[in-house]
């Protein structure tokens, strides 16, 4: 038997390498996005329709840099078993919402040392003055003296800025309080192409058109937080039926007995919002539905929705808990495919800025 290839076999190969490069192109042709969670406690609503939401919603669509902000993290959290405990059910999280790692690149920044030298670079062409104006710094610095402010909270946003730019990305998805953390990452971004040379893409924030800011359960006037004094403001996506339906029915409301959304009434636009995220439906239409009916009524119905659409994050969860290796591997994997991205950004700033 002749082993010569077949003018058959020879036309597919040729047409096997053909499909290859085309759909490599078709997948490196996306455009990226990228975006973190800090590992700092437990994720809520509010990072679910703020941020998880819009990541799974892009990764088919977009090549997706998602990742464990643990370095982030070191700036609030110095106990280390809080620190993995967090870094560990966030990760389980990311997975048992629907982010998909056949699609999506996900990782720990800390894997990646990249992160850090990029944000020490990124900090010595900021000011003072510009890390001082962040809001978020200011609220968390309240009331201290400078001497007591660890510099870590005050630089954060040049670390964040380095996670973003190292993967040049087009868009940057997050819930309204990072807003002024990218517009910061953009203007560094144009600082360094323009002092030093061409370097980095300036990036596009993108937040949900609803649901960027969902406040505190217990005060529509703040918003909702893994750092708040009192479980009673969040729903961890880790609650149970029973806290959810406590949390829920205990949730502050307007005066007044209807269920209307507006700017004077804070506290049902908070929770039409949630409900219309959750299931889907404008709050037009819920104001409809629940027309005449009592708060009573219209709060035991969102409990169901919340409830409803964290059962099957939970059952996975616990899943998932059972198999760290899974993972890890996940993490590792991810890591490794991010490593080259990163490594070929920060060789070329540090060239343009003289190191090499
Ligand atoms: P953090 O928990 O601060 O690490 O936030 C992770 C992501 O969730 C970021 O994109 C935040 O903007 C988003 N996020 C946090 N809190 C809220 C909230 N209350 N409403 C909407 N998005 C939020
Ligand atoms: N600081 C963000 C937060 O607390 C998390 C984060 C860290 C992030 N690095 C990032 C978000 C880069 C977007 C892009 O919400």
């Amino acid at each position: 038997m002749s082993c010569k290839p077949s003018a058959v076999s020879c036309k597919l190969y040729v047409c096997i390498c053909f499909l290859t490069t085309y759909s490599w192109r078709l997948i490196s042709s996306k455009k990226r996005v990228v975006s973190g969670i800090t590992t700092s406690g437990e994720l809520h609503l509010g990072n679910y329709i703020g941020a998880l939401q819009q990541f799974i919603a892009l990764q088919s669509e977009y090549d997706g840099y998602f990742f464990l902000a643990d370095l982030h993290a070191l700036a609030t959290v110095h106990d280390p078993e809080k620190l993995r405990k967090s870094i560990r059910s966030i990760a389980n999280l990311y997975l048992a919402c629907g982010l998909d790692p056949e699609q999506a690149t996900f990782f720990c920044q800390s894997a990646l040392p990249a992160h850090a030298e990029l944000g020490w670079m990124l900090n010595t062409i900021s000011t003072m003055g510009e890390l001082s104006r962040m809001t978020q710094y200011k609220d968390k610095s309240a009331g201290n003296a400078n001497d007591s402010i660890q510099a870590g909270l005050f630089t954060y946003p040049t670390l964040m800025a380095a996670d973003i730019l190292l993967y040049q990305p087009k868009l940057v998805p997050v819930g309204d309080d990072q807003k002024q953390h990218i517009e910061l990452t953009r203007n560094l971004a144009e600082r360094f192409n323009k002092r030093f040379s061409e370097t980095f893409t300036v990036p596009d924030v993108l937040t949900p058109k609803q649901g960027a800011r969902i406040m505190g359960l217990d005060d529509p006037s703040k918003k909702m937080s893994k750092s708040a004094s009192s479980a009673a403001n969040y729903i961890a996506l880790v609650d149970s039926p029973e806290a959810i339906k406590k949390k829920i029915s205990k949730a502050v409301t307007d005066s007044g007995t209807e269920i209307k959304a507006g700017k004077d009434r804070p506290a049902l636009t908070n929770l039409l919002t949630i409900f219309s995220e959750l299931e889907d439906v404008s709050v037009a239409d819920l104001e409809k539905r629940y027309g005449g009916k009592s708060y009573r009524d219209f709060k035991s119905d969102l409990a169901d929705v919340i409830i409803a659409t964290l059962k099957p994050v939970q059952k996975t969860l616990e899943e998932l808990e059972t198999d760290p290796k899974y993972v890890d591997d996940i993490l590792a994997k991810g890591a490794e495919k991010a490593r080259p991205v990163a490594a070929k950004t920060l060789a070329e700033a540090k060239t343009a800025m003289g190191l090499g």
